[in-house]
């Protein structure tokens, strides 16, 4: 049997927050612990933090936008100390330097990279990407264990996965006729939130997956790296992104997350149990629209979170 890497305890620091209105809310960040390392200790510099698997719909249409709109959205003007970065990444396809667009950092070059990254780093598995094995030099029985053809996951089922992914479609809105969904989508607009969770994009001519070519689509993101403050922080920088930075993260879907996911947890690595633990965990570039969430009344915060809850 090949031995455990470790063993990690996962628990959480609560944190408390109180709203303009004097209501509490509880936040949580994880902690965590690792022990019993089977093969020595960690290496100096060695950077832990979590993360929760994001959803996977959409992607061939965040694919298809043009670079261009994403470096116009980095370089317009934008209010309250809002940035908005590109990251820029090495693609070993091509070996070159490309925006990242994909990943919680936007560090990953392609969908496909992506893609053989997860299957390299998160099951281990080798690709044409990552022919090799990821098994560290003091792991004998890991090497040992590789019985199989390499790499384990051919161009073929490589190129099946990604196309499987670029095509997942992303669900319809519901309730956008509803008095409180329309109100909470206007205080969106005015809490600044739409400055990096930009509603509407429009794809261009893309020749990998026409069907994705020259549509108008609602993802509620810039695909930009912004600071998002010391509470957010991994501090583990990921090649232009720092260890305060995270990529906007798509909104489109958000709703049913209750639906298809029964973890339902928001943010990078699922600390947030809502979506208002979501919006107060915002820091950095993000803390006046933070602060704009926190001063709204009751009835303004339940038709903000109504308008999430109907993407
Ligand atoms: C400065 C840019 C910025 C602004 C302004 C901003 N956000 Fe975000 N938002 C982000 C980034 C970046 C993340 C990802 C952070 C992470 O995962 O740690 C995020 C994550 C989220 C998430 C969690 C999504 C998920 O799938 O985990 C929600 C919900 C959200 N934002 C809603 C809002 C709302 C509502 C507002 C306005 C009150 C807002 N955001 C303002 C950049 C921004």
């Amino acid at each position: 049997m090949v031995p455990a890497e470790a063993n990690f305890e996962f628990s959480w620091k609560e944190h408390e927050v109180t709203l303009d209105d004097g209501t509490q809310v509880t936040l949580r960040s994880p902690e965590i612990a690792i022990s019993e390392l089977a093969f020595g200790p960690l290496g100096d510099g060695a950077m832990i933090g979590a993360r929760r698997s994001p959803p996977v719909f959409g992607l061939g249409l965040l694919d298809a936008i043009p670079q261009e709109t994403i470096d116009e959205l980095a370089a317009r003007d934008k209010p309250d100390g809002i940035k908005g970065r590109v990251n820029y990444v090495w693609d070993p396809e091509t070996q070159q330097t490309v925006p990242g667009r994909f990943g919680l950092k936007a560090n990953h070059p392609s969908l496909r990279e992506q893609i053989a990254v997860a299957f390299f780093n998160d099951i281990g598995l080798s690709s044409p990407l990552y022919p090799e094995q990821n098994c560290p030099e003091i792991q004998k029985a890991c090497e040992e264990q590789m019985l199989f053809a390499r790499p384990e996951i051919t161009k073929r089922r490589l190129a099946g996965t990604e196309m499987y992914l670029r095509a997942l479609s992303v669900p319809a809105r519901r309730n956008v006729d509803d008095p409180q969904v329309m109100r909470g989508e206007e205080l969106f607009d005015q809490a600044r939130c739409s400055v990096c969770h930009v509603p509407e994009l429009r794809t261009g001519d893309f020749e990998t997956f026409p069907q994705a070519a020259n549509q108008v689509i609602r993802p509620y993101t810039d695909l930009l790296l912004h600071d998002m403050g010391e509470g957010l922080a991994d501090n583990r920088p990921d090649y232009v992104a720092g260890g305060r930075d995270w990529r906007t993260s798509p909104l489109w879907g958000i709703g049913l997350s209750k639906v298809v996911n029964s973890a339902h947890n928001f943010l990078h690595d699922g600390r947030a149990r809502t979506l208002e633990e979501a919006i107060l965990w915002h820091g950095g570039e993000a803390e006046v629209s933070r602060d704009s969430y926190a001063s709204l009344d009751n009835a303004d915060r339940d038709a903000l979170i109504a308008f999430l809850e109907s993407l």
